[in-house]
């Protein structure tokens, strides 16, 4: 409990010199919220990635140091994604509006709304929705990455004119390979535990 504690603390605090720094470089207009927007994205796509498929690659690759910590690494995306929510509110603040809108202002809240169930049910709430628990956390942590992955994939499949370049392709591409690996990564997994118990 105490580790995750400060796993929350250490990735929030993160996040929070990373816009920092983004907004004492760039300014504070739109442009540069925008980028720090950017960045911190990928700053918790990361520690979303280790919880979502690092006890995979715990198993696969015996990477010990994963191993058993997905609740951890959950608990350090919640936080760190919290500057995202902050960051979002300034960009609304100086765009005066919601900065996105319609149906990809509802599939985002639906990100966030996940986000932080899962987080708060995982301080206790997940013993009380006993059987429950496991398909409420695959179907929030899949969807989590869906938002991830629209974000990341689309601009590689459908890049804009002024995208075609090898700077846009380095800042998705990378990302959009882990959001499509991380759920294979599981899918293997899952399978060789299960040719393990037919042949036992
Ligand atoms: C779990 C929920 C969320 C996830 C996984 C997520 C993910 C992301 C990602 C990956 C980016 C970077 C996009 C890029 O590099 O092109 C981003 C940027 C952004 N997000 Fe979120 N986001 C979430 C929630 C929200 C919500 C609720 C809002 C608005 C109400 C929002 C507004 C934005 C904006 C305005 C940007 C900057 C886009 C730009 O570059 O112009 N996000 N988000």
């Amino acid at each position: 409990m105490q580790k995750s504690i400060k796993g929350m603390g250490t990735a929030f605090g993160a996040a929070l010199a990373i816009t920092a720094i983004t907004l004492a470089l760039q300014g504070t207009d739109n442009k540069a919220t925008r980028l720090a927007l950017e960045l911190t994205a990928r700053f918790s796509f990361v520690l979303f990635w280790l919880a979502y498929a690092g006890g995979a690659i715990a198993t696969l690759f015996r990477v010990d140091a994963l191993a058993g910590r997905g609740r951890e690494f959950g608990l350090a995306f919640a936080a760190a994604h919290l500057v995202h929510v902050g960051l979002v509110i300034w960009l609304g603040y100086l765009m005066g509006r919601v900065p996105l809108s319609g149906g990809l202002l509802l599939f985002f809240l639906a990100g966030l709304a996940f986000t932080y169930l899962l987080a708060f049910l995982s301080f206790g709430g997940a013993s009380t929705l006993g059987s429950l628990w496991r398909p409420l956390r695959f179907v929030g942590m899949n969807y989590i990455l869906i938002a991830f992955g629209r974000d990341f994939v689309l601009p590689v499949l459908q890049p804009k004119p002024t995208q075609y370049n090898a700077a846009h392709y380095l800042a998705y591409a990378p990302f959009a390979a882990a959001s499509i690996l991380a759920p294979l990564l599981v899918l293997a997994v899952t399978l060789r535990h299960r040719a393990v118990l037919k042949t036992a």
